[in-house]
Formats: C-alpha cells, sequence, structure tokens
C-alpha cells in the first residue's frame, strides 16, 4: 500500500493571459498511493483541473518531475505517454464526454481502437463486462441522450475501465448529478477502489469528499494535505 503511483515533486505551471503570467501551480509536491482514494478541494481557478490534467498526461508541466507508475515522464515521447495514459488512466468528467451520435456500446469501443493490444474479437466481451459493472447492461444500444444523467456517468465510467486501468481520475464527477445519482456513481467509485483501483476525485461537494480516505486542498498554487479538523469541518 505504500508505492506511489503517482509523484510529483516541485512542479510548476503557468498560463499566459491577457493579464499577464497566471502561475497556477506553484512547486507542487504531491503524491498518491497504490489502492487510496482521495479528494481534492479548492475554490474555483485555484488549479485543480490543471493539476489532474497534469497528472493524467493530458497536458504537460513547465517545470518539476512527475512520476506516473515509476515513470519519469518527463524523459518519455508523445507516443510514449499516450501508451502510459491508455494503459493506466481512465478518466471521468463532469460533464460525461459522451460521443452523442455513437451508442453506449459505441463510445465504450472508443478507447479500445487506441488500444493496439486488445483484440478487435473481445471488443464486445470487453464493452458486456464493464456495462455489468456500471450496472447497465441493458442499454448497450442507446444512446446518450436516452438516458439519464447518473446512467451516462456509469457509461462514462464504463468507458474509464474498459481499458483495465489502475488508476482513475475523476474532475467533478456528480457535479451535473442529483444527490441520488451522485450517491450511486460515489457507491461506483467507492466499490472499484474497493477492488484495487486508485481513485483521485477533484470536488466541491462534502458529501463527495466524504466517501475518501483522504483529502487535499489547493491554495495559493500549493497542495495541502487537510488536517482531520479540515476535513471535518468541509464535510
Ligand atoms: N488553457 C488555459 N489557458 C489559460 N489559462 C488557463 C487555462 N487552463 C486553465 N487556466 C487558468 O488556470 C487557473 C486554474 O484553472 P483550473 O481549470 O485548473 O481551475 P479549477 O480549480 O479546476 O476551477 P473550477 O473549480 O472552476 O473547475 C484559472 O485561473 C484558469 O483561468
Ligand atoms: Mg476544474
Amino acid at each position: 500500500m505504500n508505492d506511489s503511483v503517482m509523484k510529483l515533486t516541485g512542479l510548476n505551471k503557468s498560463f499566459i493571459n491577457g493579464a499577464g503570467n497566471n502561475h497556477v501551480l506553484k512547486q507542487v509536491d504531491f503524491s498518491v498511493y497504490s489502492g487510496e482514494m482521495v479528494a481534492i478541494l479548492g475554490q474555483s481557478g485555484s488549479g485543480k483541473s490543471t493539476l489532474l490534467s497534469i497528472m493524467g498526461l493530458l497536458d504537460k508541466a513547465d517545470s518539476g518531475q512527475y512520476f506516473l507508475c515509476d515513470h519519469d515522464v518527463n524523459t518519455l515521447s508523445d507516443y510514449q505517454l499516450s501508451l502510459l495514459r491508455n494503459k493506466h488512466i481512465g478518466w471521468v468528467f463532469q460533464n460525461f464526454n459522451l460521443i452523442a451520435d455513437m451508442t453506449v456500446g459505441e463510445n465504450l469501443s472508443v478507447p479500445l481502437r487506441f488500444n493496439k493490444s486488445i483484440s478487435r474479437v473481445d471488443y464486445e466481451v470487453r464493452i458486456d463486462d464493464v456495462l455489468r459493472q456500471v450496472g447497465l447492461q441493458d442499454k448497450k444500444l442507446f444512446y446518450p441522450a436516452e438516458l439519464s444523467g447518473g446512467q451516462q456517468q456509469r457509461v462514462a465510467i464504463a468507458r474509464a475501465l474498459i481499458c483495465q486501468p489502475d488508476i482513475i481520475l475523476c474532475d467533478e464527477p456528480t457535479g451535473n448529478l442529483d444527490s441520488t445519482n451522485s450517491d450511486n456513481v460515489m457507491e461506483l467509485l467507492s466499490a472499484l477502489n474497493r477492488e484495487g483501483k486508485t481513485v483521485l476525485i477533484i470536488t466541491h461537494d462534502p458529501a463527495v469528499a466524504a466517501c475518501c480516505q483522504k483529502a487535499y486542498k489547493i491554495h495559493d498554487g500549493e497542495v495541502a494535505s487537510m488536517s482531520p479538523m479540515e476535513f471535518k469541518h468541509a464535510v
């Protein structure tokens, strides 16, 4: 349980905008360990999505080090980064990001097509497996618009699982859901964590943070562990 699967040291990220240089992440040191379920809280604009994008290899830091599953990402080519991302990371976003003119089954096949190690003959078995895992085995031929928000998010979680990643990164996964659907999604993510997945969740919702074993906050560009008192206060 003590192996860090994601380890950031001295990480910096800035954006240039009309007002000048916006130094969003400042010398960030942050580790996530195998099998943890972790919440990251922070005000709007504090850099939560920026941090997660870097951790999920969708963006790069300006300086500092990031080790993902013992790989120094600074030394890898874009192609190697995409292989690493596909192997280790599943993404869940606030607005589901499903493709509207594809059925549920077709949406789930998209990451498989980018993963050369999975044979085409296995696609349907994989799709049926993940749909069963999220309790939507009867929705394979539905289009996203024919599903509720909670069901769409469960399809998105199924899509995150389809390449059997060990890490699931969630950016406000319950942000567009009512409390019942939010509870269902959190139960599902907690179950995946109990099965061994490392889960990292950005949230504004104290009830979501309460499902996690640890919480961190981003403030003034720094990531800090929340004390038991702060965590209790937040939840
Ligand atoms: N591509 C970009 N170009 C310029 N500035 C950006 C870019 N992405 C993010 N920023 C800026 O970086 C800061 C952090 O943004 P980020 O999206 O990480 O915040 P957040 O904590 O996720 O906020 P929210 O809770 O509203 O989603 C903001 O000031 C934002 O304007
Ligand atoms: Mg954000």
